[in-house]
C-alpha cells in the first residue's frame, strides 16, 4: 500500500472530520470539527441541528486539513467517506462533499462502514510517531461507541465475523444517560470519567447483565437500576423532591464509580473471553467508549496478563475522526473497492451478520 495517500471525510453524527492519511497508516492531517458545545444546550443531538452544522463547517475544515498536510491534489490517490451507518441528514452532507470531490478532481471514491472505521483507527501512527506492529490475525475486536456495542473476529483485514452485539443500549448511550441523571450534562462518557476518578469509596456494586456464556450485551436493565439508586441516594440526602437539587459530589463520584465499573467489568470480562476461546493473536478496542481511562487500563493489565497484544488508539482517535476512515479506506481501495457517484446514505448498516 506504500505510496497511497487517502483524503477521508467523516460526518455521521456530530464530528466533522477530514483527514489526509499516508499508507492506510500515517496522519498527514486530521481536523476535528466537534458539535459538543452545541448539543450540549439541548442535552444531546438534535439531528436537523447536526446537519446544518456539519454543513457550515465541511469546507474549513477541509481548508485546515489541506494547510496541515502541506499536499495538493495531484499527492491524492482516493476519497473515502462514511457511508452510514449515522443520522441521515449528516451523514448525506459528508457523502455530498466526498462525490464531489472525487468527481471535480477525478479520483477514485471509496465507501467505508463507520463501524470498521473505529476498528481501523487501531492501524494509525501520529505524525512523527515510530512506526509499531499493526495489529495481528486473528483478532477480537471490541466496538463501543455512541451508538454501536459489538464483539467480532477478523480472520484477515475488511472480514469481520460478529460474536456478540448489545440487544438494547450502546455502551455509549447508558454513559450519556447516566450521567443526564446524575446531572453531568451531555456527553456523559467523559463526565461520568472524570467524577468517577475523585470517589473515595468504591464499594457501590450496580447490576451486571451477563446473559450467561453469550457474547451479547445489555445495557438497559444497568440503566434503570442507575436511576432507582440516583433515586434512593438522593432521598437519603433529603432532596428527593427537589429537582433543581443536586447530590452531593461525594455521593455523585460514588455512584458515577460503580456505574462505570459494572459496564466496565462486562465488556472486560467478554473480550478477554472471546479472545482466549477463539486463539486470537491480539485485542483491538475502538470507539468513543475506548477513550475511557479505567477500560482502557483494565483491559491492558489482563491482556498483558494473558500475553496478549492489546492496540487501542490513542483517546482523540478513538472518537469520531476523519483518519479512522482514510485508514479503513485505505484498505478498500487496495482490495478494490470503489462506490459510484450513486453512493448513497446507509442510517443502518451493520458491519456483519451472524
Ligand atoms: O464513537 P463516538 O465518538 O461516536 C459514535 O459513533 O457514537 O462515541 C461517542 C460516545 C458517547 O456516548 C460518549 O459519551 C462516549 O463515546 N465517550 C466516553 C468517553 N469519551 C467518549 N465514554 C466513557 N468514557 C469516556 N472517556
Ligand atoms: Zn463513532
Amino acid at each position: 500500500m506504500t505510496g497511497t495517500l487517502v483524503l477521508a471525510v467523516e460526518s455521521s453524527c456530530d464530528e466533522t472530520g477530514i483527514a489526509l492519511v499516508q499508507d492506510g497508516r500515517r496522519i498527514r492531517a486530521n481536523v476535528v470539527a466537534s458539535q459538543v458545545a452545541l448539543h450540549a444546550a439541548t442535552g444531546g443531538i438534535v439531528p436537523e441541528v447536526a446537519a446544518r452544522a456539519h454543513l457550515r463547517w465541511i469546507v474549513p475544515v477541509l481548508d485546515e486539513a489541506w494547510a496541515n498536510a502541506g499536499v495538493a491534489w495531484t499527492d491524492v490517490d482516493a476519497v473515502a467517506v462514511t457511508h452510514g451507518p449515522g443520522l441521515a441528514g449528516s451523514l448525506l452532507v459528508g457523502i455530498n462533499f466526498a462525490k464531489t470531490l472525487a468527481w471535480v478532481h477525478d479520483k477514485p471514491l471509496v465507501g467505508v462502514n463507520h463501524l470498521e472505521g473505529h476498528i481501523y483507527a487501531a492501524w494509525l501512527l501520529d505524525p512523527g510517531e515510530e512506526d509499531r506492529e499493526p495489529p495481528s490475525f486473528p483478532l477480537v475486536t471490541l466496538v463501543v461507541s455512541g451508538g454501536h456495542t459489538f464483539l467480532a473476529e477478523m480472520r484477515d483485514h475488511l472480514t469481520y465475523r460478529l460474536l456478540g452485539e448489545t440487544v438494547d443500549d450502546a455502551a455509549g448511550e447508558a454513559f450519556d444517560k447516566v450521567g443526564r441523571l446524575l446531572g453531568l450534562g451531555y456527553p456523559g462518557g467523559p463526565a461520568i470519567q472524570r467524577v468517577a476518578a475523585a470517589a473515595v469509596a468504591r464499594d457501590r456494586v450496580f447490576p451486571r447483565a451477563w446473559l450467561g456464556e453469550s457474547y451479547d450485551f445489555s445495557f438497559s436493565g444497568l440503566k434503570t437500576a442507575a436511576r432507582r439508586i440516583i433515586e434512593a441516594a438522593r432521598a437519603e440526602e433529603g432532596i428527593a423532591e427537589r429537582p433543581d437539587a443536586a447530590l452531593s459530589e461525594g455521593a455523585t463520584a460514588e455512584l458515577a464509580w460503580g456505574f462505570q465499573d459494572a459496564v466496565v467489568d462486562v465488556l472486560v470480562t467478554k473480550t478477554m473471553r472471546a479472545a482466549r476461546t477463539l486463539g486470537a493473536r491480539s485485542i483491538v478496542l475502538g470507539g468513543g467508549v475506548a477513550a475511557n481511562a479505567e477500560l482502557r487500563g483494565r483491559l491492558a493489565g489482563e491482556a498483558g496478563a494473558a500475553r496478549l497484544p492489546l492496540v487501542v488508539p490513542r483517546p482523540g482517535l478513538c472518537t469520531d475522526n476523519g483518519a479512522m476512515i482514510g485508514a479503513a479506506g485505505a484498505r478498500r481501495l487496495l482490495a478494490g473497492d470503489r462506490a459510484s457517484l450513486a453512493l448513497d446514505a446507509r442510517p443502518t448498516f451493520p458491519i456483519a451478520s451472524r
